[in-house]
């Protein structure tokens, strides 16, 4: 008999060794590493990477040529969410499987239950919990008003249960929430071991290609936002969405990391409110919740998600320190860009804030990982320094280079219809973005450098 072939998986972010070692070599964590059996007489292990040859000596696989793969094309499944449809490329590919992670408490159970008593009318659906009993399932789809005739609810946290009723039910979406509490009792592996999460969740998705079933997997994510351990699940499934938000906001947005189906970029936005998660359909006007009253060191951006633009307020607050080391603390954004922006603000404009603790912040608890809010970020610190607000109908953006230079984004046009749109009267852009034709109701200040920006608003 061969000896069963073994490897030694992290359990924080999933990679593999030979060897036993003290330290994962990849993450650098301590005393992360377990065996997993991956080949062998006794396995029955149905690991992505158990596909050991020396079972199947003799067989071939079929092959054919590209043309001749039939393409079968099914229509996708609405999820009854634009904002989440848009997310996933135009709603759910039969046969493709979706991960969806998140915080604890951002919503996720609360979204796919929504979605799926509506998708149940049309289609025969199943909805796996196993954090949560199925009699606080019901009370919230009642308190939330759902239609709840249609919809089958197990709950089961044993992959080959799950896998055995489906076979029985044929539904055409399947949900299992989430994938971490799902083991096998065929795998030797400990329950929420990385090894166990891996080989349930690639029995799941062999479940979903070969009966064209829409798999749904719900995944917790760490402090870090990192998917926590199916890390390794994300080369097996076909889209992996993130929802985010603050626990103080009741935003939350909803990006893809990965999708095989459509683009990446797209953006979802959602609020989470007393009824259940609401989709916001005009962004702009939430986010912009501007008072009559404008404080110092708030400045409106464009910035462009995905396929469209969204008006994102910005803050900054400038204040003396007491500390040898002033404070950069940012929130929406990232702080060592905001390093990098303060220091271009003092060799370039320069203002000095040395001596000054700076925070920045996002409202709305939206995250900008976008270059194009640069300049506004630096025009709202400006204006909190000298204690200057900057009038209320101004809109900037525009990218801030080490040496000083505005530099243009993407889509300026359509950056600046938004912000007319919205009732803006002046745009500080860069001059690469100065658009061609005047826009009716909205004066644009084209700069090339940040002196120039800083001129414009004093
Ligand atoms: P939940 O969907 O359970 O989050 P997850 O599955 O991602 O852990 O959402 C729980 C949070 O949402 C909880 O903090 C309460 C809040 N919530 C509302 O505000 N309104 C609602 O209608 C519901 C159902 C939940
Ligand atoms: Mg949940």
């Amino acid at each position: 008999m061969a000896k069963a072939k073994t490897a030694f998986v992290c359990n924080d972010c999933g990679a593999d060794f030979p060897k036993w070692q003290g330290q994962c070599g990849e993450c650098h964590a301590w005393n992360t590493l377990s065996e997993i059996r991956l080949s062998g007489p006794a396995s029955k292990s149905a690991s992505g990477r158990s596909n050991g040859r020396s079972g199947y000596a003799g067989t071939t696989a079929s092959v054919q040529r590209l043309e001749d793969v039939a393409i079968l094309d099914l229509p996708r499944l609405c999820s009854g969410f634009d904002e989440f449809d848009r997310v996933l490329g135009g709603g759910f590919v039969p046969g493709s499987s979706i991960l969806i992670g998140g915080h604890p408490g951002a919503g996720k159970s609360t979204l796919l239950l929504q979605t799926l008593c509506r998708l149940a009318a049309q289609q025969p659906a199943i909805y796996v919990t196993g954090e949560e009993s199925p009699e606080q399932i019901a009370l919230r789809a009642n308190r939330l008003g759902l239609p709840t005739d249609q919809l089958q609810l197990m709950a089961e946290t044993d992959v080959d249960a799950i896998l055995a009723s489906a076979e029985a039910l044929k539904p055409q979406v399947l949900v299992v929430d989430s994938i971490q509490v799902v083991h096998s009792e065929t795998l030797t592996s400990a329950p929420g071991s990385v090894s166990q999460v891996r080989d349930c969740a690639a029995q799941l998705t062999r479940y979903a290609k070969q009966t064209g079933t829409v798999l749904i997997l719900v995944g917790h994510v760490t402090k870090d936002g990192s998917l926590a351990g199916p890390k390794v699940l994300e080369h097996m499934i076909d889209c992996s969405i993130l929802l985010e938000g603050d626990h103080d906001s009741r935003f939350r947005t909803l990006r893809g990391q990965k999708n095989r189906f459509g683009a990446v970029n797209e953006l979802g936005i959602f609020a989470m409110t007393d009824a259940g998660m609401r989709e916001v359909t005009n962004p702009s006007a939430i986010f912009l919740d501007r008072s009559e009253h404008i404080a110092p060191g708030t400045t409106v951006v464009v910035v462009w998600e995905g396929t469209r633009p969204l008006l994102v307020e910005i803050q900054a607050l400038v204040d003396d320190s007491s500390l040898g080391n002033p404070r950069r603390v940012t929130v929406g954004f990232e702080q060592n860009r905001l390093a990098m922006l303060l220091a271009v603000l003092h060799r370039h404009g320069g203002i000095q804030v040395g001596d000054q603790d700076v925070f920045a912040n996002v409202v709305g608890g939206v995250r900008v990982m976008e270059t194009s809010a640069d300049l506004a970020l630096l025009l709202a610190v400006v204006s909190s320094l000298r204690n200057r607000p900057l009038p209320r109908d101004w809109v900037v953006f525009g990218e801030v280079g080490l040496s000083g230079e505005i530099r243009p984004v993407a889509s300026g046009q359509e950056r600046l219809s938004e912000a007319a749109k919205h009732g803006f009267k002046l745009a500080i852009v860069p001059k690469g973005n100065a658009p061609k034709k005047s826009i009716s109701g909205l004066k644009v200040v084209p700069v090339s450098r940040l002196s120039e920006a800083l001129e414009a608003c004093d």
